[in-house]
């Protein structure tokens, strides 16, 4: 059976797919472009994939004999599920591994953006760090503050348990109900979302990318926030309105943002990256050595139970067998 791996993906994993199928891996720089990806895919069994590739009707459609979609990632925006289903595919994440990993890089971005570390590193390496100045760089503190989590799933209760060191009041809004006891172990309280925007100083976004979340920050919403405060956004790039962001920005309407995700990623939405209140990452949310290690070999795993006839560990099309 054959395997398509969109990407150089960490050894674990591939090493485990060589050993059982006919494995061929893109390992172009840029991302695959539509035609290419259907070009490589049409006899496939499996597809291995990361958050790149947009699997939709046409790819699926493309593929004459595709069992699985094992994806490297925990979120699976990127492809079509409801047509993968319909079609009798298999689609597959990785769960888990990368919470704590996720979670850390959120904290890294509301540090790097309330305390200036990038600017500082810039400043120093520019070699304009002259003297100790009583008014240089100021930043912003953390401690004592209020986080806002936006989406309160597994990252986002992890982002909450951090806070809990900075001895941070703890706000979250969720459409999910979150038990009581859950609430109480990371000491959160539940709150609208307009509430949240207008009471947090750090607000931090962890939903999932759906119709309902797409745009979820826009001009109305990032009006409701302090000029202080900071928006962190760790988890996909529509979720913010990028434009109604840098208007935001640019007029100073918030403090500043620490962005992982970008609305169009790769591309940067105009004027983004002329800002100086931004910190902006290549989407690193999950991108340690031992995190990866582990997101390889459990897509890994995905792709080789599927085609060997198991129902894969992470499934998430799990209505498949009842169509
Ligand atoms: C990365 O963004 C993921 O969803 O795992």
């Amino acid at each position: 059976m054959k395997v398509f791996v969109v990407d150089v993906i960490p050894e674990v994993g591939l090493d485990k797919i060589k050993e059982k199928f006919d494995v061929s891996i893109c390992d172009q720089p840029e991302i695959l472009s539509k035609a290419e990806l259907i070009k490589n895919v049409s006899d496939v069994d499996a597809i291995v994939s990361t958050v790149n590739e947009a699997i939709d009707k046409e790819v699926i459609d493309s593929c004459k004999k595709l069992k699985v979609i094992a994806n490297m990632a925990v979120g699976y925006n990127n492809i079509d599920v409801e047509y993968a289903t319909q079609k009798g595919i298999m689609v597959t994440n990785t769960p888990g591994v990368l919470t704590d990993t996720t979670a850390d890089l959120a904290w890294s971005l509301l540090m790097a953006i309330s305390r200036r570390i990038v600017e500082g590193d810039s400043l120093v390496r520019a070699g304009k760090y002259k003297k100790w100045r009583p008014r240089m760089l100021l930043g912003t503190d953390i401690h004592g503050k209020t986080i806002g989590v936006v989406g309160f799933g597994r990252i986002g209760q992890q982002v909450a348990k951090r806070a809990s060191g900075f001895d941070m009041k703890v706000l979250y809004y969720d459409i999910v109900p979150i038990s009581a006891e859950i609430e109480k172990k990371y000491n959160a309280a539940r709150v609208e979302l307009d509430t949240l925007l207008k009471e947090s100083d750090y607000i931090t976004l962890h939903t999932l990318l759906t119709k309902e979340t797409r745009h979820l920050i826009n001009e109305q919403r990032l009006a409701l926030m302090k000029s202080s405060a900071y928006l962190i956004n760790a988890s996909r790039g529509p979720v913010i309105d990028e434009v109604a962001l840098i208007k935001a920005l640019q007029n100073k309407q918030i403090a500043g943002a620490a962005l992982d995700v970008f609305e169009n990623e790769p591309a940067l939405s105009p004027g983004l990256a002329e800002l100086e209140n931004v910190v902006l990452l290549p989407h690193l949310g999950s991108a340690t050595e031992e995190t990866r290690n582990k997101m390889a070999e459990m897509a890994a795993d995905n792709a080789i139970a599927a085609l060997s006839g198991e129902t894969p560990p992470n499934l998430v099309n799990k209505d498949l067998n009842k169509k």
